[in-house]
């Protein structure tokens, strides 16, 4: 090789370097990095406030998630589901369950401690397993207790034993190693169900822990039949239907079969709980390498650093810290989320109006007797269908983080209402049933349970003697 050529290599080697040496030191002074960074504090430092003095910038981002702001169809007011904009029609759908008490839309992350503890669907016999997704004492509680934290009572044993250690919800230690800063994910179910499905959280890239850190809790999950631990239904994968597969066979290994039975077709039914994580991760936008932390705790600016907005809430209240960075027609883009989300909800509320119809005409395919197979048949595309309609309404951005899979949901729920009502429509008929009467029973029914001002009395509206309780003998 000529000396000449030399010389250009060794040059443009030094450009290199001195670039990168004086970026790194910029992206230094500028920006904290979760990365390797030692704080002093305890690994087992769960309290959130000895964080304030060296983090004071995050840690006043997590406090303002204390901020209540609506948006179109979300926000942080804890409004009932149940309300008339909502979706009024709930109390039906969950009867028989918790839910059909009382439902709340989510709020801020500081909140959650305390609405698990003001909840009126938490009773003396919820267990422990309710405060794996609030709170920062789970992995000591795990420690202390055992296999016993899951089933424990919430209310008498682990909520106290939670407030002794000076719990806190959602916060630092939930998602950082509290002595080195990097991320980090701490939910037992979580990490065990992921390393079941060959997931490395060990060595997850950074990209990726910006959403393992909120998919400990913003997924679906249900209490294993054997020892009551929050296990997640992921073993076929992530979609609703890969759910319902897993709900169909391994669940039942472990002797969990459903999470209630309809009060009004006697189904037995699944409950979904906010899959955010198993929606988004299907979506155009997660395929591209956005993540969760990317739309929820835009960079911004502080006192002079460059840092995470640790507010976590909707980023339609910033959508230029939250999109702009990505995206800059913004006024597009606004636009096309509220076409997204107006469309998805006029679909959601018609899904629910028919699947509320079908359970009614379950009812009474048991009250005049209908074959227990013609039955059997009917409850379990309610169950089927009300899955799909669930695992839409359940996840928290009203069809925005995967507007396409919303719709094959919507589609699948639609098509097992159909069959349902195949069923039950020529067997009704043939044990002379009125239809046209039928329907405006259950009209008069509905009127009744919309009419209740009180949400958490709207189930009693459910049943009535047209159409009896099919509640489990106690
Ligand atoms: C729900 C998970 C979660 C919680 C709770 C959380 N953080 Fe973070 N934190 C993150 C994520 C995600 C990042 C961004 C990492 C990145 O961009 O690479 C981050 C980044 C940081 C950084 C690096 C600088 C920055 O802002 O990007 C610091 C420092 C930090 N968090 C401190 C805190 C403190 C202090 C608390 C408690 C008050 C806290 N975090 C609570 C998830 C969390
Ligand atoms: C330990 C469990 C847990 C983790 C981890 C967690 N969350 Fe949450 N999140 C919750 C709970 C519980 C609520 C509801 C609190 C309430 O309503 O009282 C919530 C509420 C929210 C809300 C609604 C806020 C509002 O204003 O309505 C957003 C947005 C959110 N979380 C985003 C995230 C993001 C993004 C991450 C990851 C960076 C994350 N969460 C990690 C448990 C968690
Ligand atoms: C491309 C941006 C984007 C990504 C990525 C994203 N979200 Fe969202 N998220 C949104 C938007 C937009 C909404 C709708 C907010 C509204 O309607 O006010 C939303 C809503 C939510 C809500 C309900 C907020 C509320 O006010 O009640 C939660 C919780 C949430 N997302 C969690 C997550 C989690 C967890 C992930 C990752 C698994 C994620 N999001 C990924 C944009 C995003
Ligand atoms: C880190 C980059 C990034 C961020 C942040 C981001 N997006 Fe996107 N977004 C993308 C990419 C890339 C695509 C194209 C995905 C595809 O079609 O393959 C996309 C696609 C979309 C689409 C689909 C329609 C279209 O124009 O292709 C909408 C709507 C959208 N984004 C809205 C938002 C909103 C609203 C936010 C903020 C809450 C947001 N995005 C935040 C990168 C981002």
């Amino acid at each position: 090789m000529k000396k000449k050529h030399l010389f250009i290599i060794a040059g443009v080697i030094g450009i290199i370097l001195a670039v990168g040496v004086s970026v790194y030191f910029l992206m230094n002074q500028k920006e904290e990095i979760a990365g390797p960074k030692l704080t002093g504090l305890s690994q087992d430092e769960i309290r959130i406030e000895p964080f304030m003095k060296l983090f004071p910038n995050q840690y006043e981002g997590y406090l303002s998630s204390e901020a209540m702001a609506n948006t179109e169809f979300s926000g942080s007011e804890p409004k009932s589901k149940f309300a008339a904009d909502m979706e009024p029609l709930l109390p039906i759908l969950f009867s028989g369950s918790a839910f059909s008490t009382q439902y709340l839309e989510d709020r801020g992350h500081v909140y959650a401690l305390k609405d698990l503890d003001e909840s009126l669907r938490v009773t003396d016999k919820s267990p422990g397993a309710c405060l794996q997704c609030k709170s920062t004492a789970v992995p000591p509680l795990v420690s202390k207790y055992g296999e016993k934290f899951w089933t424990a009572s919430l209310r008498q044993e682990i909520f106290p034993a939670g407030e002794e250690m000076h719990q806190g919800a959602v916060g630092c230690s939930t998602c950082h190693k509290p002595n080195t800063m990097e991320l980090t994910v701490t939910r037992p179910g979580f990490i065990e169900k992921m390393t079941e499905i060959g997931i490395d959280l060990e060595h997850a890239s950074q990209k990726d822990m910006k959403n393992y850190v909120c998919a400990q809790c913003h997924v679906e999950y249900y209490f294993r039949g054997d020892n009551g631990e929050v296990t997640h239904p992921w073993n076929s994968g992530f979609k609703a239907v890969e759910g319902f597969i897993y709900y169909s066979s391994r669940a039942r290994q472990n002797g969990f079969e459903k999470d209630y039975v309809s009060n009004v077709s006697g189904a037995p039914m699944l409950k979904a709980q906010h899959p955010d994580y198993e929606m988004y991760s299907k979506s155009a936008h997660a395929k591209s390498g956005v993540t969760c932390a990317d739309c929820h705790m835009p960079k911004m600016t502080k006192n002079g650093k460059k840092i995470s907005s640790h507010q976590m809430t909707s980023p339609l209240h910033d959508m230029q810290g939250a999109c702009g960075k990505c995206h800059k027609d913004l006024d597009k883009k606004k636009a096309q989320v509220s076409s997204i989300q107006g469309e998805f909800k006029t679909e959601l509320l018609d899904v629910e109006a028919q699947l509320a119809k079908a359970h009614y005409y379950v009812n009474r395919m048991i009250t005049t007797g209908c074959t227990p197979e013609e039955i059997k048949e009917a409850q379990t595309q309610i169950r089927f269908g009300q899955w799909f309609m669930d695992f839409n309404a359940a996840e928290n951005s009203t069809g925005f983080h995967n507007p396409e899979g919303a719709k094959d949901n919507f589609r699948i729920a639609k098509n097992a209402i159909k069959e349902c009502m195949s069923i039950a429509e020529p067997a009704l008929i043939a044990k002379d049933v009125d239809l046209k009467l039928l329907d405006s029973q259950i009209e008069q029914t509905i009127a009744n349970v919309l009419n209740e001002p009180d949400h958490t009395k709207k189930k009693l509206f459910v049943n009535n003697e047209w159409f009896p309780s099919q509640a489990p003998a106690k």
